[in-house]
């Protein structure tokens, strides 16, 4: 299979590279990815000279440079991962997240369509459903709860969901949908919590919680997610959605102090900073249809997933120093100069 994989360059696109390449051996996975502030040649350094990876250097919001790479590698699977991602940058830049999020996923929708993919799949999350109460435990979003977003980042989210279904029905294309919750692991951008508080607690530097730190996420172990999108691209059916959620679910606060704990630094490190604008109180994922049709079980419980998050930002230094001095783009331009 040809399997083309955006956003490959960031957190999930690049765990999902490195499981797949190791899962599907006879697979040539190809990566398309424009190299933003979150895109990361380094978490795909051990791939580059893998036999079967090729990586491109593209917007996927631009047709003309789109349309090429589907005609030179004519991909069985096309795999959306890239999107602008962060909320909180979506507060202050609204426009990008239109561009990358929306126009970038018709751009990929007309050319699946041209190119008679397979399978196009478009990796969405939970943010779409807007968010619930903290008083109401019992509720859940199931893929039957309406959209109802809070953010420009889940609004574009959510604008690019409704493509794909409008594409699935009015040109019959074979399109998936998953909707995850919040992910964690190695390769995550020190912008997000928990390895902005990892990173953080390890340099002795004040931890930012948002209000009171009573906001609720339901967090699941990256390669989890990863494993979700492998089989729903390779077994779901085409026109559905998918949740996908490990019933994990936390407050913010209890996030930052069991990171505190496992570091072995003090609670004096937290620091109260004014609330996100329009912050979404609770998040939680019914997993049961694709735990019911396709045999999905969450495999990380969280203790043992922040652990191993933990160790991999203690032994992954150099990576994220040079995400945080912006080194890393410096290393794109160093290894694709003089290609
Ligand atoms: P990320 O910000 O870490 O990575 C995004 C990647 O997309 C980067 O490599 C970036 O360079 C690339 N990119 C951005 N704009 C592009 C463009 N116009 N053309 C080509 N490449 C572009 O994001 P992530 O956390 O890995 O999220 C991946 C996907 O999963 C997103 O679609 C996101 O909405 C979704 N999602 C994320 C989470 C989460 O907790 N992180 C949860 C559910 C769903
Ligand atoms: P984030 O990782 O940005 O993911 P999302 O907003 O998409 O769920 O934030 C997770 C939660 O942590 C969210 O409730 C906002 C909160 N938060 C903080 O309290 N402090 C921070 O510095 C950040 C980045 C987030």
């Amino acid at each position: 299979m040809q399997v083309l994989v955006t956003g490959g360059a960031g957190f999930i696109g690049g765990n999902f590279i490195h499981e797949s390449l190791k899962a599907h051996p006879e697979d040539t996975l190809i990566c398309v990815d424009k190299l933003t502030y979150a895109g990361n040649m380094e978490t795909l350094m051990s791939v580059m000279e893998h036999k079967n990876f090729h990586f491109e250097k593209a917007d996927i919001a631009d047709a003309n440079v789109i349309r090429p790479i589907f005609n030179k590698y004519r991909p069985d699977f096309v795999i959306n991962f890239a999107a602008e991602s962060h909320v909180d940058r979506s507060i202050d830049h609204p426009g990008v997240f239109l561009e990358t999020n929306i126009i970038g996923t018709q751009v990929l929708l007309d050319a699946s369509r041209e190119y008679e993919v397979s399978r196009y799949h478009q990796v969405s999350t939970d943010e779409v459903y807007g968010d619930l109460p903290l008083d109401r435990p019992d509720l859940f979003f199931t893929e039957e709860t309406l959209l109802h977003t809070s953010s420009p980042y889940s609004a574009s989210k959510a604008g690019a969901d409704l493509l794909c279904l409008a594409y699935a029905r009015t040109y019959k294309m074979p399109i998936t949908i998953s909707r995850c919750s919040n992910n964690y692991g190695p390769y995550h951008f020190p912008e997000k919590l928990i390895p902005l508080m990892i990173i953080n607690a390890m340099t002795d530097k004040f931890l930012p919680v948002y209000g009171k730190g009573e906001n609720i996420r339901d967090w699941l172990y990256v390669i989890d997610h990863c494993r979700a999108i492998d089989l729903i691209v390779r077994n779901g059916v085409s026109g559905e959605v998918y949740n996908i959620g490990g019933h994990n679910e936390r407050r913010n606060i209890d996030v930052v102090k069991a990171i505190l704990r496992q570091i072995g630094k003090p609670e004096s490190l937290i620091r109260y900073v004014t609330d996100r604008p329009g912050h979404d109180l609770r998040y939680a994922i019914d997993p049961a249809k694709i735990s019911k049709q396709l045999g999905w079980l969450p495999e990380t419980n969280f203790e043992d997933g922040l652990a191993k998050t933990i160790r991999w930002y203690q032994d992954n230094r150099v990576w994220w120093k040079n995400v945080l001095n912006g080194k890393y783009s410096e290393y794109y331009h160093k290894i694709y100069e003089n290609r």
